[in-house]
């Protein structure tokens, strides 16, 4: 073909004017012919609008047309036209057709019409070409991007903590191992037990399931930091909320305390939603109708009273609401599903976690806003968050949000050496596999506080998809690591 510039739809739609010469690739959503004239809808993923390609059958290769079916990618050359349909500003008028690639139309699953998010999950090789899918990945970027932005905006430095680790970040034991020992016949030691020392790393090594040991060293040198990277968690929990490999955004900063760290977190929240919702509105409302059509499909009692964009703007412009655990408690103890017994897991006794049940009524009854839980029971939460004053509770805090429940977890940390190293005893912390963790309490030790904030739980706010699933582009799940 010749020498019309390459590019993309995106630009050729917001940029072209009648009469300009373009050239145009992609993939064909559908292929109609009304009246001898030939209506290819061709798409390259730039943009959810597909270009209209325009042309007359009697100037190409029968053979050539034939085979542009659903699915196939072409090349098109031709003259950008007012376009006299509806629903586009503009056609492309063919002057000439190159098959890049076909795809059998007896083979190709994926047809211009509605399927559901079960069967695309099968496909995870051809749903990137639906709608659906290619706007969420672009909406994923653009969440992505403004996140870097707000933190370097912020003066924070993006630190790269490693995947692999020999350390066990939350304490929970739902770590996958690293290993390349042979699992048929491994080596054994004197007791018997498998011999890690004879291992790649010559020690036990898992995936990470936070960055945030490896990102707290770095705060105490750079002062503030975050991560942005897979974590891996091996919890069999089949639910539309948990992912095996999931990609946690973790910043940390130096001279932080708890109020600081709240404060941070909201800010950030409101601002790449509001980059998002800005940045992407055509995909968003694509989306939002999408929301829109799958809540009228359901009952009125589990209808969201929100649309997607109002319910985005709702955590926008609503402060979020700080609550200690204690009061929560009392709120729940006290509502009305608790004394009906309509909740699943009771609550009765001071120090249970929390369970969705009980975060949606907070959030979406009894506040009617973002909330942040904060001072928890020390023993429901990590080894290193701070102890308070009373000895019962910790400088911990969860935010939760409407329809997902938990967004954020974070804390202010134990800075204290002695404090550190007794809670690590207590919970059976082997000293040798956190030596470096507990040093830094002991040389220049400073108040400091971070957060987790799960990427794709935010995506799943942000989409209104109702399977966090689907808001990556290859999920890991139990059972589920096909691609
Ligand atoms: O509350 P979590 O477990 O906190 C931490 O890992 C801390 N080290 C974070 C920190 O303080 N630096 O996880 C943080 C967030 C959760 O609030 C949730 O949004 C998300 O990560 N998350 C998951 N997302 C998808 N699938 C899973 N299995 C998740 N587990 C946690
Ligand atoms: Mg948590």
């Amino acid at each position: 073909m010749s020498f019309a510039p390459k590019n993309n739809i995106f630009s050729i739609l917001k940029n072209s004017k009648p009469g300009q010469t373009v050239r145009a690739l992609g993939w064909v959503r559908t292929k109609r012919e009304i009246k001898n004239v030939q209506f290819i809808a061709l798409n390259d993923g730039s943009t959810l609008s597909n270009l209209q390609v325009v042309l007359d059958p009697a100037g190409f290769d029968m053979e050539l047309l034939k085979k542009i079916n659903t699915g196939a990618a072409i090349e098109v050359e031709g003259v950008i036209e007012e376009s006299q349909g509806q629903g586009q500003q503009m056609d492309l008028k063919a002057e000439k057709i190159k098959l890049l690639g076909e795809a059998d139309p007896e083979e190709y699953p994926i047809q211009p019409k509605r399927h559901s998010m079960e069967f695309l999950r099968e496909l995870g090789h051809l749903r990137p070409r639906t709608n659906t899918f290619s706007a969420i990945f672009r909406l994923r970027h653009q969440l992505a991007m403004a996140i870097h932005r707000y933190f370097d905006q912020k003066g924070f430095y993006y630190l790269h903590s490693p995947v692999i680790t020999g350390s066990d970040a939350e304490g929970a034991g739902e770590m996958f191992r690293v290993t390349t020992l042979n699992p048929i016949n491994p080596p054994k030691n004197e007791d018997g037990d498998v011999d890690f020392k004879e291992d790649f790393f010559g020690k036990e090594t898992n995936l990470t399931v936070s960055g945030q040991l490896e990102a707290e060293i770095a705060a105490l040198a750079l002062s503030k930091v975050y991560t942005f990277g897979p974590t891996f968690r091996a919890e069999n929990s089949n639910t539309t909320r948990h992912l095996a490999e999931f990609w946690m955004i973790e910043p940390e900063m130096a001279f932080f305390d708890l109020e600081d760290d709240m404060d941070l977190a909201e800010e950030m929240l409101q601002f790449v939603l509001k980059e998002v919702l800005h940045h992407s509105s055509e995909d968003l409302a694509f989306l939002a109708k999408r929301f829109d059509d799958e809540q009228k499909q359901k009952p009125q009692n589990e209808r969201s009273p929100w649309t997607l964009i109002e319910r985005i703007k709702f955590v926008i412009e609503n402060k979020f609401i700080r609550v200690p655990y204690d009061e929560a408690f009392q709120i729940l103890r006290n509502s009305k599903p608790n004394k009906k017994k309509r909740f699943e897991y009771p609550v009765e006794n001071w120090g249970m976690d929390f369970q969705s049940e009980h975060e949606k009524y907070l959030v979406e009854k009894h506040f009617k806003s973002p909330v942040i839980i904060y001072n928890y029971p020390k023993d429901i939460k990590a080894f290193y968050m701070r102890e308070n004053e009373d000895g019962k509770t910790v400088a911990a805090m969860d935010i939760l949000f409407p329809s997902i429940g938990e967004i954020v977890g974070g804390s202010q940390r134990e800075e204290r050496h002695d404090v550190l190293l007794e809670k690590i005893r207590k919970n059976n912390i082997p000293e040798k596999d956190v030596w470096w963790y507990l040093e830094t309490r002991k040389f220049g030790t400073v108040p400091h506080s971070g957060f987790g904030l799960g990427f794709e739980r935010l995506m799943v706010f942000l989409t209104g998809m109702g399977n966090i699933r689907d808001v990556i582009p290859f999920p890991r799940a139990p059972k589920l690591a096909e691609y």
